[in-house]
């Protein structure tokens, strides 16, 4: 008799609350694409997350359509994978209140995400920004995944979702799994190109070290000629996270976009400076998008495909997350329907 081996299972999200940035693309969707085969695998539009700050409708929508787009452009083939939007699967609100009841608020103070963002949206620090990670962790554990691949910000979350996965386990009995957070070696965080302490981000506006998958080749390059590099005046193409930061994050980038290593990449600049670097990285970028943009493109225009895709993905999640969500009310002690 022929042996069937069950595929491990793979989640993450992205919140559509920005475009897509180089950041997630190389800090995430390009390392779910590199598993698809090897995995089962649930990818979806944080929907449900983005508007913890205020969104203009129309984007919110416009943004969730084309995010599920570039999912596809990526190479996540939806049949092959399960790609949906949150709030179409709504479980996770259920189980996101339920690990609400079961995240301390010590955990949920101390998240550097939460801190982060209160600071900048001082005028609406709301309810949803600081219980988010319940949220998170209700979107992880109704698919009982072994793997959940994010960029180094992330990591904190998941680690959260595993105290509280443990802290429910513990008083239930083994109710979830407990997944793995997977972060990838090189290119985990990316900065922006004119101030390399701070993360890459969609959520900034008009920030010109910021570089969109959507961005035409014209204007990748010119984010990269104007990057920032050092203030030091060697000139030298070299790794020095700690006193190179500007340096060494375009040398990240390289890095994930050609698969070259950091030696390999100071070899191949030796001698030559950053007005031949810089532009060099604008390249290797404009041709890792220009396939997924273009692609993008072509998908968006197919409305009924995309909504194929998500009806079908939302109920192939939903089947997944109700038997997770029964078990844990029959637990809690909840009359069945
Ligand atoms: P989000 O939308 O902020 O980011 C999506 C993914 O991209 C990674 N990322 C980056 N990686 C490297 N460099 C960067 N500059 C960069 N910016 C973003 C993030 O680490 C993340 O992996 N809360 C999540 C979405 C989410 C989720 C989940 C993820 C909701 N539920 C369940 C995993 C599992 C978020 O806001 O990611």
């Amino acid at each position: 008799m022929e042996e069937v081996v069950q595929k491990k299972r793979m989640l993450s999200g992205i919140k559509p609350s920005g475009d897509l940035t180089l950041g997630s693309y190389l800090g995430a969707i390009k390392n779910w694409a590199e598993r698809a085969d090897e995995y089962d695998c649930y990818y979806f539009m944080a929907d449900l997350h983005a508007i913890t700050v205020r969104q203009n409708p129309a984007d919110l929508r416009r943004r969730t359509l084309e995010q599920l787009a570039q999912y596809i452009a990526c190479g996540l083939d939806p049949e092959k994978n399960t790609l949906f939007i949150q709030s179409h699967v709504h479980q996770h609100a259920e189980l996101g209140w339920v690990l609400q009841c079961y995240s301390m608020f010590g955990e949920l103070s101390r998240m550097t995400q939460f801190k982060d963002k209160s600071a900048k949206n001082a005028d609406n620090i709301n309810g949803g920004l600081f219980s988010y990670p319940s949220l998170m962790a209700g979107d992880i554990l109704l698919y009982q995944p072994d793997l959940v691949p994010v960029g180094e910000d992330q990591k904190q979350h998941v680690e959260l979702c595993h105290t509280i996965a443990r802290r429910f386990n513990g008083v239930y009995g083994d109710v979830f799994k407990i997944p793995e957070p997977f972060v990838p070696k090189v290119g985990a965080r990316i900065m922006s190109l004119t101030n390399p302490l701070a993360k890459m981000s969609k959520s900034e506006n008009e920030d010109t070290g910021r570089v969109l998958v959507m961005d035409p080749p014209e204007v990748i390059m010119k984010q990269f000629k104007r990057a920032i590099t050092d203030s030091d005046t060697t000139n030298c193409v070299r790794y020095d996270k700690e006193n190179k930061p500007g340096v060494a994050n375009l040398m990240t980038i390289y890095s994930a976009c050609t698969g070259k290593t950091f030696e390999q990449i100071e070899q191949e600049f030796d001698g030559l400076g950053y007005g031949v670097f810089k532009p060099k990285v604008g390249e290797a970028v404009v041709e890792t998008l220009r396939p997924i943009r273009e692609e993008t493109l072509r998908i968006m225009k197919d409305k009924a495909y995309l909504e194929g895709v998500f009806r079908d993905g939302a109920q192939r999640a939903s089947y997944v997350a109700e038997k997770t969500l029964r078990k844990v009310y029959k637990k809690l002690g909840f009359v069945a329907k």
